[in-house]
């Protein structure tokens, strides 16, 4: 597949987005927030959690029956600095969202503040909800349990999801430090690309049932999906290079985003019961520190930015002119799609045509035509 086959301008599929989350049930003023989360992943070049997932993890779920397209967001316990939100299953991106807000007031007025949720759902790329306090002069900190797929170190049994904890903080360059990754190698997305690709996925991101690596993406998927190998956690299998540390940084995202708010872990999140598919039950955790009760803002962003300079000003390796700070990778992607689009493979083209078929948004098939020259509208 080759994904750079077309590009579908933003606001198009802003439009049709929306148009569709509506007709799925989803409220106007939700839908624009799952929208923008959707398209902010293709944004900063995460395609693994952007508009290709609006069908299977979004739109089928809401009509399995495991995903409420109407969000009740209710705060069952609350202090001047705290909030413990449960989701009742509905859009992960709307509590997400709603629970960072409620952070991001809480520490304007007390210098620090977290909300813990349960019963959430699967809510795209982490970082969107960090990006939302470093964007009010804040620091943000956001993590969440996903469905069992790391093993822990010398297991080989799926135990821990890939558990992203993501970090956003000003800086005063165009774009703020922003971290925003699983603790896993590589999470299920990637695999998943490098099958449709047919390609062999690296060394040490995906051991089978006797502890060895698999480096053939689409039995390792298979595999995955059926509980017969793990991702590795961020340090690779074993001691050697420190596995441990990236389970046990998976351990501590899954501990906050459960024991806290008393939500559902680990093997409760598989999403089946009874052979029959369940709701997510997905548990995050948003931490907000104000920066003005600490230092000036500008001073901040001042040292921050220093210190990336300096990061990338350092000798390089040889054979490599550049070094990157967390965040800069995604600034140059926007920079580059912001007029182009969002590159669609022919595959996903077919599948938009199919939605506009199924949602009645005939309007919209012109776009998603494969042959077609370039942006269209
Ligand atoms: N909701 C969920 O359940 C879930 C689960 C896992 C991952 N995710 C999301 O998937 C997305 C991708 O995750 P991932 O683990 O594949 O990310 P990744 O491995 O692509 O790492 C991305 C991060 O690393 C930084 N980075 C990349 N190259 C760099 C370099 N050379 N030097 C310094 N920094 C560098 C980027 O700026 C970014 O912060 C994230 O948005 C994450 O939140 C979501």
């Amino acid at each position: 597949m080759n994904m750079e086959n077309k590009f579908i301008d933003f606001e198009i599929l802003e439009r049709f987005m929306l148009d569709l989350m509506v007709k799925a049930g989803v409220p106007e003023k939700d839908a624009k927030i799952v929208t923008d989360v959707l398209l902010q992943a293709d944004k900063f070049g995460f395609e693994c959690h952007g508009t290709i997932r609006l069908k299977p993890f979004y739109l089928d779920r809401i009509k399995d029956g495991i995903l409420n397209p109407v969000t009740n967001f209710e705060i069952v316990r609350e202090g001047p600095t705290t909030a413990v939100i449960d989701g009742h299953n509905g859009m992960g991106h709307v509590i997400a969202y709603k629970s960072m807000q409620l952070a991001i007031e809480k520490a304007k007025k007390y210098g620090m503040a977290m909300v813990a949720v349960r019963n959430s759902t699967h809510f795209g790329i982490a970082g969107y909800y960090s990006l939302m306090a470093a964007r009010e002069n804040m620091i943000g900190i956001t993590g969440t349990n996903t469905r069992p797929s790391i093993a822990p170190t010398f297991g080989v049994e799926n135990m821990l999801g890939t558990n992203p904890m993501t970090f956003g903080m000003p800086s005063d360059e165009p774009f703020p430090f922003l971290l925003d990754c699983a603790t896993s190698i590589a999470q299920r997305g990637k695999v998943e690309h490098y099958a449709r690709e047919g390609k062999d996925m690296p060394k040490e991101w995906v051991i089978d049932e006797n502890g060895k690596c698999k480096t053939n993406s689409r039995e390792a998927l298979a595999d995955l999906i059926a509980g017969r190998a793990a991702l590795t956690p961020l340090g690779g299998v074993g001691e050697e290079t420190a596995g441990y540390k990236g389970y046990c940084y998976a351990t501590v995202v899954e501990i906050l985003s459960a024991a806290l708010q008393q939500g559902a872990y680990m093997k409760m999140l598989m999403g089946m019961k009874d052979g029959r598919k369940a709701p997510g039950m997905i548990g995050h955790f948003f931490i907000v520190i104000d920066i003005n009760a600490f230092t000036d803002p500008d001073d901040f962003k001042k040292t921050t930015g220093n210190i990336l300079r300096e990061l990338r000003a350092s000798k390089k390796m040889p054979g490599q002119n550049r070094i990157y700070t967390a965040g800069e990778k995604e600034y140059y992607t926007w920079m580059e799609r912001k007029d182009r689009g969002v590159p669609f493979s022919n595959a996903l083209l077919e599948e938009f045509r199919g939605l506009c078929d199924t949602y009645d948004l005939k309007e919209y098939m012109p776009c998603f035509e494969a042959d077609s020259a370039g942006v269209l509208f």
